[in-house]
């Protein structure tokens, strides 16, 4: 089973950005995070960060032929970007939203997700360990359990 991990926007910037929000982790220790997470639950994952709306759009697309599931943190895309959300939809790969921080504790324009309609849940509050459960959860959709 492989599992494809998209990070969205500015997500490279983690450790130095908004660190009391998004908490002091790189993303590359993040990465090794879920990288060991995958290796216990006995799946394959690919990770890619991507800054732009275009690059998402493409590597979920090509998702279709690659994993069974896939793990996104779209990061400000998740507000608006009505590309991704109909990417998701379109290649009907069960889709797992993630976020670092809490959407719904923070302000207004961040507490609609145009994304979540399509996935089949969302894992929002938890910093990193968001990513580990939205591991776990994709991959008992996928296994069916
Ligand atoms: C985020 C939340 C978004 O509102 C924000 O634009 C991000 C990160 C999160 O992981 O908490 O870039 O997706």
């Amino acid at each position: 089973m492989t599992i494809r991990v998209i990070h969205g926007p500015n997500l490279n910037l983690l450790g130095k950005r908004e660190t009391h929000v998004y908490g002091s982790l790189t993303l590359a220790e993040i990465d090794t995070q879920i990288a060991e997470r995958a290796r216990e639950l006995g799946v394959s994952v690919e990770i890619s960060q991507f800054n732009s709306e275009g690059e998402i759009v493409e590597a979920i697309q090509q998702t279709a032929d690659s994993a069974d599931a896939i793990v996104i943190n779209p990061g400000a895309y998740t507000h608006y970007s009505i590309a991704i959300r109909d990417a998701i939809a379109g290649v009907k790969i069960p889709t797992v939203e993630v976020h670092l921080s809490n959407i719904y504790g923070r302000e207004e324009f961040r507490q609609e997700s145009v994304i979540a309609p399509v996935c089949v849940g969302q894992i929002s509050g938890f910093g990193a360990h968001s990513y580990l459960l939205g591991l776990e959860a994709a991959k008992r959709i996928v296994s069916g359990r």
